[in-house]
């Protein structure tokens, strides 16, 4: 909403969300959340064409397009438990808007949500007596954090999705009008709702599986004594498939690759398409498995215990240039490192509010630590579990002469010099790669 903001300065924007606490930040000095150049644009806009509120009704009101961003998180609870999205929210918003429209509105949904939705937010926004016409269009986000601002400006695609009638054209068009303030034309792709719906699951699965399948291949290196970042670079220099998300690591995490698959592995089973399905499914199993692993990997070279050793996890983010942290690998990783008996010291740059949050239950198992080099200190391992540059470049000597010996690193994002480091002393492991050790 703020690039629409930046970009249209005709267009008057105001986002309005029930949590009060966000609404404070985002009028204020420290956004809510970290986001590289966000500041920048929301400083520029705000206050001009730009609002923060919590007064939803008058928001629902006021404007004639509302775009619906809640939050569609997997269920917790009840049929579908753990696999299908709760559209709680967003239910609880198509009735907020059907009570508090003055006027005809046009309605679209901007949250990920399983496909066939707009129906049932049409006929929400259509019931009772409503004298009003509501147009629901499909425009899912494909933004990633930690590069948002850029994807938003330079998006590889807009997708928005309407109906084939004469109103959702006309709706559609609308909505084109504004992207193309700043997007070429090419570059705006229409189709029905329910493919735009469909679109946003099956990008996030289909990069999610790149994932899951270059991790499955590192396995296969590390018992054979192949190189994965060889591997995926002979892989990806096959134009067919590409260099980009062929990286190994210790599992792709945030708030969405998870939470979509379930969605869609719910929506095949829901459809009786079982085998799709479980073939879906199985890009979560082996993203469990590789943090699974990686454990296994630290217990395994630390002489299979790590009971009272100190790990300075370096890195909580699920990636770099975010402070979010849900479905980090580096929770399940902490805390598998605490069942172990570790002392687990926590270090990240931006992440560390959200990380005490996760790990509150753990109390002093898990330390928290802004300097890396305190996290390290008297440390018998690190791990890095966030590609963060500023771990990349970390002054490696200080760190191997603050640890226990034998010191060990273990390199979640295969993003260190592993070769330096072992000649500084470390016994080296990364992921899909023969390990680098002192101790054979
Ligand atoms: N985070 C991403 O990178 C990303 C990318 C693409 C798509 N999405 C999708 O966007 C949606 C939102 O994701 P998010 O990460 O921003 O979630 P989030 O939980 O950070 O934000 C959702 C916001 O909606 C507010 N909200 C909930 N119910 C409300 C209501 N009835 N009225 C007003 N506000 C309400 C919440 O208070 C919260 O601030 C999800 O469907 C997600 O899948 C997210």
């Amino acid at each position: 909403m703020a690039m629409i903001a930046l970009k249209c300065p005709n267009i008057r924007v105001t986002v309005v969300d029930v949590n009060a606490q966000r609404v404070a930040a985002w009028n204020s000095d420290q956004l809510p959340i970290y986001e590289p150049g966000l500041d920048e644009v929301v400083r520029k806009c705000r206050g001009r064409n730009l609002f923060f509120s919590t007064e939803i009704q008058k928001g629902i009101d006021e404007n004639d397009i509302i775009f619906v961003a809640v939050n569609t998180p997997t269920k917790t609870f009840g049929h579908g438990a753990g696999c299908a999205a709760d559209l709680q929210y967003w239910e609880k918003t198509a009735r907020l808007i059907h009570d508090c429209a003055k006027g005809d509105k046009i309605v679209i949904e901007k949250c990920t949500l399983p496909v066939r939705t707009a129906a049932a937010m049409s006929r929400i926004l259509h019931s009772g007596r409503t004298q009003h016409h509501f147009e629901v269009l499909s425009n899912p986000e494909f933004l990633a954090e930690g590069t948002a601002v850029a994807d938003l400006e330079k998006p590889d695609r807009v997708l928005i999705g309407a109906d084939a009638t004469p109103t959702g054209q006309k709706a559609l068009q609308t909505v084109v009008d504004i992207y193309a303030n700043w997007i070429p034309s090419n570059r705006i792709l229409t189709a029905n709702v329910w493919s735009s719906e469909l679109s946003k699951l099956a990008a996030n699965a289909v990069l999610a599986q790149r994932v899951s399948s270059v991790n499955a291949l590192s396995a296969l290196c590390e018992a054979t004594e192949a190189d994965i970042e060889e591997v995926s670079h002979a892989v990806g220099m096959d134009s067919r498939i590409g260099q980009k998300f062929l990286k190994a690591g210790v599992g792709f995490g945030g708030s969405c690759f998870k939470k979509d698959i379930l969605n869609l592995v719910y929506l095949c089973g829901s459809y009786n398409l079982h085998e799709a399905a479980e073939y879906w499914r199985q890009v979560v199993v082996i993203n469990d498995w590789q943090q699974d692993r990686f454990v296994a990997n630290i217990l395994h070279a630390m002489f299979n215990t790590v009971a009272d050793k100190r790990i300075a996890v370096l890195g909580f983010a699920f990636k770099a240039d975010t402070g979010d942290t849900r479905e980090s690998p580096a929770i399940r990783v902490s805390r598998m490192l605490v069942e172990e008996h570790a002392q687990v010291v926590v270090c990240d740059p931006q992440a560390l509010g959200n990380a005490r949050h996760d790990l509150a239950d753990l109390g002093d198992r898990v330390l928290f630590e802004t300097d890396p080099y305190k996290a390290a200190l008297d440390a018998d391992a690190v791990a890095v579990l966030t590609d963060w540059t500023c771990f990349r470049e970390l002054d490696y000597a200080r760190v191997y002469a603050g640890m226990r010996q034998p010191a060990f690193l273990f390199d979640g994002r295969n993003c260190v010099d592993h070769a330096a480091l072992y000649e500084l002393g470390f016994n080296v492991y990364a992921i899909g790669k023969p390990a680098r050790s002192h101790l054979a």
